[in-house]
């Protein structure tokens, strides 16, 4: 349809079919008879079923069949046939899981990231879904939320880089397109930043924090062309996000220019009762309209409560005909109009879900994002005789997938799988008894621990431990982030044993390994990697892949230590060298993490010289810096490695981070093989918000580059 002929429809709707385009609710209240939602019965919501005829889109209904029929039906009682809108939590995949993105972060791939992200819109546009709850782009710095799964990481440039990557992968250039779907990035905003790990609770940083670190990534997803944003449950300056102007009117709309659709997270609108910021249901839809929340997902307020804002003059209806234009103008952009069914087709659904090329895209990413943590006396790659024996609770668990994984089976997933695949000699298993989930109120696996004797005869014993995916990911909180007791124990017990022990970590964050570290020889930190899970975990334990991973958020020593991130301040009393009275530090604990962000080991060496820093003014790009150095693998052994480049804004109008990430690049390096790699450094990179706008200010830089936040050359230059 042209934008004349949507403007038109909008002039002829009613109130109630605009306000209806402005409610999402999930699946179930397509039925016909009064059903019971996910929040309460319809009645609650004081919901009528002729109000289900207007409704403008739904959420995680999955399968062609079945969206075709639904359309189908809503398109023959909704009055002006308008289509329904489906939408999803696509988040890393749909069948074809592949990793979770905190560790598709740690693969510090953007391409690998976008060619996941168009296998996803693959396979969702084929079951009907024409639009993902997807990236999730909130940076995060504590690994107490069990949401930091779902997103990129502790930094902005890498989270922007993955945004955008992921945006581009679903939407690709016409989200109409039969195999695309439209990108809602969330949560908008800062909700990584919830007090104390706690989901839900608030946020309450600085306007510089906020705009220097939390932002980035939702401007990426912007400019990047997303079609929606989603508000996020927490406050930003004691304003729930839902009914927050100055994030959807001042920064997303009139800042930035963001000409796209705003859905609330699932019954943010009635959660600003709760949050006590309104009296009742009509004054949270009067905030939320306001704000320009252009959808209401899972309640009604918009429903029950406009007309009377309206009437009482308290609500403009110009503000409900600009969001219901915006959402008739996504259907458009997704072709609904012409097309209702975009790409749903039940006989093509079962040859794109789970094919040959996406399997294989899912054991790429899953092995790309695998961090090496420790590789005690080079006992990695596994000696190709060596008897090998198997003990943990994830050693034969198809619980590797992760959260807001829709799979339908995860038997090739399990590492034992993997390794059989591999033809590994495994000689004996012991304690493998899966675990459990917190949130059913397991707390850890049996103590089996005499059974270890089993594994006496082995070479070296793979130990798969970790967390429960369900206890990770939304409303899944931890203010312990060690390993259960009995996992360790059996770490412990192993070791004492005189094994070789290779431990691979099953987590959806970074947990609190210092106490384990001591009885381990290797650590493969495995996060949640999907549906090749295992066979990647035994490609890289084999040697046939070469780990490249690096660490997209830092593990701390201890939760005491929490919130640990790279790109700190360095404030009025550094800790210099030793620990000492009177200066930042603990007296039970070093100040930096266990492993830092950017941090990851390979079966190759490379080793980093010559760094050459020169002044190189180009008005064109705004490059004012040309940085070299030359990286060479030392070793037999070809790899890739993921060069990494910082600057540290010496003296500023505001104070600065002690180093900042500005750019990365992964070069291919073969046995003994060196290469010389350049970045440009831009005016933008040396920019930053000075708590009124983003400057460049003159002045002392210096100029990092190197294998991880910690392992770097520098060189100081005056600008
Ligand atoms: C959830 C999550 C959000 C998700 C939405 C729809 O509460 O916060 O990330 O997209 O509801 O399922």
């Amino acid at each position: 349809m042209t934008d004349k002929q949507i403007r038109e429809l909008l002039a002829s709707m009613s109130l109630e079919e605009k306000l209806g385009e402005m409610t999402q609710m999930a699946p179930n209240f397509f039925g016909t008879e009064d059903s019971v939602d996910l929040t309460g019965p319809m009645k609650q919501m004081n919901l009528r079923s002729e109000d289900v005829a207007y409704l403008g889109s739904t959420l995680n209904a999955f399968g062609a069949e079945k969206l075709i029929q639904m359309q189908k039906e809503h398109m023959a009682r909704q009055p002006h046939h308008i289509p329904l809108m489906f939408m999803a939590d696509v988040i890393h995949g749909l069948k074809t899981i592949y990793p979770i993105p905190l560790a598709m972060g740690c693969s510090f791939d953007t391409g690998l990231m976008e060619e996941a992200a168009a296998m996803a819109a693959r396979e969702s546009a084929v079951t009907g879904v024409h639009l993902t709850f997807s990236p999730m782009a909130d940076l995060v710095r504590d690994p107490r939320w069990g949401r930091v799964m779902e997103s990129p990481g502790e930094d902005p440039v890498l989270n922007a880089r993955m945004t955008e990557a992921a945006v581009r992968g679903y939407q690709g250039d016409d989200i109409a397109a039969p195999d695309r779907i439209a990108s809602c990035f969330k949560h908008f905003g800062g909700y990584g930043a919830s007090e104390a790990g706690r989901d839900y609770n608030t946020v309450d940083i600085s306007d510089g924090t906020l705009r220097e670190f939390y932002l980035t990534a939702y401007k990426a997803a912007v400019d990047a062309g997303a079609a929606m944003a989603m508000t996020s449950f927490n406050t930003i300056d004691r304003i729930p996000a839902s009914g927050n102007k100055k994030m959807f009117r001042k920064i997303l709309r009139e800042e930035w220019g963001f000409d796209g659709v705003a859905i609330t997270d699932f019954s943010a609108i009635h959660e600003m009762i709760a949050h006590g910021i309104a009296a009742d249901g009509k004054e949270a839809a009067r905030y939320a309209l306001e704000a320009g929340a252009d959808i209401e997902m899972m309640s009604a307020h918009y429903l029950n409560y406009a007309r009377e804002l309206i009437e009482e003059g308290k609500v403009d209806i110009g503000l409900i005909d600009e969001a219901v234009l915006r959402i008739l103008q996504l259907k458009n952009k997704l072709g609904l109009f012409e097309n209702p069914f975009k790409g749903a087709d039940p006989d093509k659904e079962k040859e794109v879900h789970l094919c040959k090329e996406h399997l294989e895209l899912a054991r790429r990413a899953a092995a790309r994002s695998i961090v090496l943590l420790k590789n005690e006396g080079g006992l990695l790659p596994l000696a190709k005789d060596a008897k090998v024996g198997l003990a943990g609770p994830f050693a034969d668990s198809v619980d590797v997938l992760g959260g807001w994984a829709f799979a339908d089976s995860a038997e090739r997933a399990t590492l034992l799988n993997g390794l059989k695949e591999h033809g590994v000699n495994i000689t004996a298993t012991a304690m493998t008894q899966r675990m459990g989930a917190m949130q059913r109120g397991i707390m850890d696996v049996e103590d089996q621990t005499a059974e270890l004797t089993a594994l006496a005869d082995c070479d070296v014993v793979i130990a798969g431990v970790g967390e429960h995916p369900e206890d990770t990911g939304e409303s899944a909180s931890k203010t312990v982030l060690r390993l259960s007791h009995n996992q360790e124990k059996m770490l412990e017990r192993l070791h004492d044993m005189g094994k070789k022990v290779i431990a691979v970590i099953f987590s959806g964050r970074p947990m609190e390994i210092r106490p384990v570290l001591p009885f381990c020889d290797a650590v493969v930190q495995a996060w949640f990697l999907g549906i090749e899970a295992g066979p990647a975990i035994a490609d890289v334990l084999c040697g046939d892949v070469n780990p490249s991973g690096r660490l997209s958020m830092s593990f701390p020593q201890t939760v005491g230590q929490v919130p640990v991130y790279y790109n700190h301040m360095n404030t009025g009393r550094p800790l210099a060298g030793k620990p000492h009275r009177f200066v930042s530090c603990y007296l039970d604990c070093p100040n930096e993490p266990l492993f830092p962000f950017g941090y990851g080991l390979s079966y190759s060496e490379y080793r980093y010289s010559g760094l050459s820093v020169e002044k190189a003014v180009d008005a064109e790009d705004g490059t004012m810096l040309k940085v070299s150095v030359d990286v060479e693998n030392v070793s037999d052994v070809a790899g890739r490695e993921t060069i990494q480049l910082y600057i540290h804004d010496v003296v500023a109008s505001v104070v600065r981070p002690v180093k900042e990430l500005k750019d990365f690049v992964q070069v291919d390096l073969g046995a003994h093989e060196k290469k010389t790699v350049s970045f440009k450094v831009t005016r933008e990179m040396l920019s930053y918000w000075n708590n009124q706008a983003r400057v460049f200010e003159p002045g002392d830089f210096e100029i990092m580059v190197g294998h991880s936040s910690e392992e770097l050359l520098t060189a100081r230059v005056t600008l």
